[in-house]
C-alpha cells in the first residue's frame, strides 16, 4: 500500500507509544520487518517554545528509511507552523494524534477530545495538509465515550486531505481496556478511499489475521511489540532466531549514542522487564536491574543471565 508516494512493503507499522517507542526500540522493530515506526507523540506547542526534551524525542535511527513524527495540539495555526518547521523537516510522514485519552491532554482539547470537536479537527488537518507537500495522516479512536463517530470522523479526515488514517477502535472512555471493535474498523475501511491502518490488540498471528479480515490496508502493532520487536517477523512468517540479549544490547547502544547514561539506565528498566517477560528464573535479575545505576553493570548482569541460561539448555 502507499501513503502519498511512499510505498510500504510489509504493511506493518510499530504504533507510537509515549515513553516507549524511542529511537532504539524503533530501530529494532524496523530490523524485524516493520515498514516504519512512529516516534512518540510530541506537543506542537512544546516545539514552538523550543522545548529541548521534546526535540530529543524526534531523534531518528539510520535504518528508519520512512521517518514518521506524530504531533498533537488543538491550535490549527501552531500545528501548521510546526509541520513546516525545521523540527519536522527530516520526516517523510506527519501523523496527527486525535486519539490520546490521557486527562492532561484532553483537558486542553487535544488528542481524543478532538473527536467531539469535528470542525476544529477538520481545520487542524486541512491547515497541516496545506502547510506541506508530505503526506499527513491522522490517528484516532472509535469515538468519545458513548458517541461512536469513527466513520463520520474518517470521512472528515479524507475530506480534509489526510493521506491515510489509523483507527484504534476503542473509545476514549475505554483507554486500553476491553477490546478494539473490529467491526467498526471494517465500517471505517468501507467508508473511505484513502488507506486505512487497523490498530488494536494485535499480539500474534491469530489476532493479526482477524485484523486483516476487516479489509484494512496495513496493521499497526503497539503493546504486542513490548519486549518483543520480533513480533513483526513472526507476523511475516519469517523464522525468528532468539536474539534477546543482542536486541537488548543493541537497544541500549543506540540510546547511548544520543542520551546521557543516567537517562538510558532508568529508561531501559521498563524495556528490560518487558524483554525478560516469560524467562524463567529472571525474578532476581529483574529486582537487581531496576536498582542498578551503572549501565555497563546492567549489560554484564544480562550477559551472565543469558550465558547461564544457555549452559542450562545445553545440559
Ligand atoms: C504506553 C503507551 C503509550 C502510548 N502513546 C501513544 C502516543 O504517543 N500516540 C498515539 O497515537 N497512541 C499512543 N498509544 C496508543 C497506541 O499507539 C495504540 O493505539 C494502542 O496501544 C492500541 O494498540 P495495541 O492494542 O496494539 O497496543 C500509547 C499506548 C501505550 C500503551
Amino acid at each position: 500500500m502507499k501513503i502519498g508516494n511512499i510505498e510500504l512493503k510489509n504493511n506493518l507499522i510499530l504504533a507510537p507509544m509515549a515513553g516507549v517507542t524511542d529511537v532504539g526500540f524503533r530501530s529494532l522493530a524496523i530490523n524485524y520487518g516493520a515498514d516504519y515506526a512512529v516516534c512518540e507523540m510530541v506537543s506542537a506547542k512544546a516545539l514552538k517554545y523550543k522545548n529541548k526534551k521534546t526535540e530529543d524525542l524526534l531523534i531518528t535511527a539510520n535504518n528508519e528509511s520512512i521517518k514518521v513524527a506524530q504531533i498533537f495540539g488543538s491550535d490549527p495555526k501552531i500545528m501548521a507552523q510546526i509541520v513546516k518547521s525545521k523540527y519536522l523537516s527530516k520526516f517523510d510522514i506527519i501523523d496527527i494524534n486525535m486519539g490520546c485519552p490521557a486527562p492532561k491532554i484532553v483537558k486542553n482539547g487535544e488528542g481524543s477530545a478532538l473527536m467531539r470537536n469535528v470542525d476544529l479537527a477538520f481545520n487542524i488537518i486541512s491547515e497541516c495538509v496545506k502547510a506541506t507537500t508530505k503526506p499527513v495522516t491522522v490517528k484516532f479512536r472509535a469515538g468519545w465515550n458513548d458517541n461512536i463517530n469513527a466513520v463520520e470522523f474518517a470521512k472528515m479526515c479524507e475530506k480534509a486531505g489526510a493521506s491515510a488514517i489509523t483507527i484504534h477502535a476503542r473509545t476514549r472512555e475505554q483507554f486500553y481496556s476491553g477490546f478494539a471493535d473490529l467491526n467498526l474498523i471494517k465500517q471505517v475501511k468501507n467508508a473511505v478511499k484513502i488507506p486505512v491502518i487497523g490498530n488494536g490488540d494485535v499480539v500474534d498471528i491469530n489476532s493479526y489475521k482477524k485484523m486483516l479480515a476487516t479489509g484494512v490496508d496495513a496493521v499497526m502493532v503497539g503493546r504486542g511489540a513490548l519486549g518483543r520487536p520480533e513480533i513483526f517477523s513472526e507476523l511475516l512468517n519469517k523464522n525468528v532466531l532468539d536474539n534477546k540479549l543482542n536486541d537488548i544490547k543493541q537497544h541500549i547502544n543506540i540510546l547511548r549514542q544520543y542520551y546521557p547514561e543516567v537517562f538510558v539506565v532508568k529508561h531501559m528498566r521498563k524495556h528490560i522487564l518487558w524483554y525478560l517477560k516469560g524467562y524463567r528464573n529472571s525474578t532476581q535479575l529483574k529486582t537487581e536491574i531496576v536498582k542498578e545505576k551503572n549501565l555497563d553493570n546492567v549489560v554484564l548482569m544480562l550477559e551472565n543471565f543469558f550465558e547461564n541460561l544457555n549452559k542450562k539448555e545445553e545440559v
